[in-house]
C-alpha cells in the first residue's frame, strides 16, 4: 500500500512538473534576413491574426530578447546598465502565463490564467494575438529601489524591446511595442512587488 502511494505521488509530481515547465526548442541563430534588411522592414502592426506562433519561433524571439549569448560570462543579447539583467520576460498565451528561464531556454508556468486581456488593457486591438510578451524590470537586480535603478530600467527595457522587434521582423512575424496595459491586474496576478515594474509589452502574431 505504501509503495503504491509512493508511486502515485511520484507520478503526480512528474505530471505536475511537466505541466509547469516547457522546454523550448533551440533558437534559430541562422535566420537568413540581414541586419540591414531587418532595419528596412521593421514596423509596428496593430491588427493581429490569431494563427498560432510556433514554439520554435517563440524560442528564437526570447533568445534574441534576453538569451545568454556568452555562456562563459552569463551575459545576454541585450545590453543592461551595470549588467543588472533586470528585464524579465513573461509569456502570455491561451494556455497560461509563463516566465522565460533564459538559463534553461524554458517556459516556467506561473499562472494557469490567460492574461492577454490584462496586457491589452483599455486598447482591445491586439486581443487576437496568440502570444504577448511582458517586459518587467526587477529592481532587485540593481540591489533594490534607487533613483539609478528607476532611471535605467526603462532604458534596459528599450533594448530588449528592439531585439524583439528585429527578431520578429527577421521571422516574418508582426509585433508592436506597447506601454498600454492593465498594470494593477498584472501586478496582482503575477504577484509582482512594487519594485518589479511592468514597462512594455509585445503582442506577437503571424503576418496575414
Ligand atoms: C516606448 C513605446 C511605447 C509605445 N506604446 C504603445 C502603446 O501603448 N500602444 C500602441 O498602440 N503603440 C505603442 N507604441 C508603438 C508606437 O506608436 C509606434 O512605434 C509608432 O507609431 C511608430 O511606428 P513604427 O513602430 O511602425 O515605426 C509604443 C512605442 C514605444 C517606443
Amino acid at each position: 500500500m505504501r509503495k503504491a502511494l509512493l508511486i502515485l505521488s511520484v507520478l503526480m509530481l512528474t505530471n505536475c512538473t511537466q505541466a509547469q515547465k516547457i522546454q523550448l526548442p533551440a533558437p534559430d541563430k541562422s535566420l537568413p534576413m540581414t541586419l540591414m534588411e531587418a532595419f528596412q522592414n521593421r514596423h509596428s502592426t496593430w491588427q493581429h491574426s490569431d494563427a498560432p506562433v510556433s514554439d520554435q519561433d517563440l524560442s528564437t524571439i526570447l533568445w534574441s530578447a534576453i538569451g545568454i549569448n556568452r555562456p562563459e560570462e552569463g551575459r545576454i543579447t541585450a545590453p543592461s546598465a551595470v549588467n543588472a539583467q533586470d528585464i524579465i520576460v513573461y509569456v502570455m498565451r491561451a494556455d497560461g502565463t509563463y516566465l522565460y528561464d533564459n538559463k534553461e531556454n524554458a517556459l516556467v508556468r506561473v499562472s494557469k490564467k490567460d492574461l492577454r486581456a490584462a496586457v491589452c488593457g483599455n486598447d482591445p486591438k491586439p486581443r487576437t494575438a496568440p502570444i504577448m510578451l511582458l517586459l518587467v524590470s526587477d529592481l532587485n537586480r540593481f540591489g533594490g529601489d534607487s533613483r539609478f535603478a528607476r532611471d535605467m530600467a526603462p532604458l534596459d527595457a528599450g533594448y530588449v524591446s528592439e531585439n524583439i522587434c528585429l527578431a520578429c521582423t527577421a521571422l516574418g512575424l508582426n509585433t508592436v511595442p506597447r506601454m498600454t496595459m492593465d498594470r494593477a491586474v498584472l501586478q496582482k496576478e503575477l504577484n509582482l512587488t512594487d519594485i518589479q515594474l511592468p514597462l512594455l509589452n509585445h503582442p506577437i502574431s503571424v503576418a496575414k
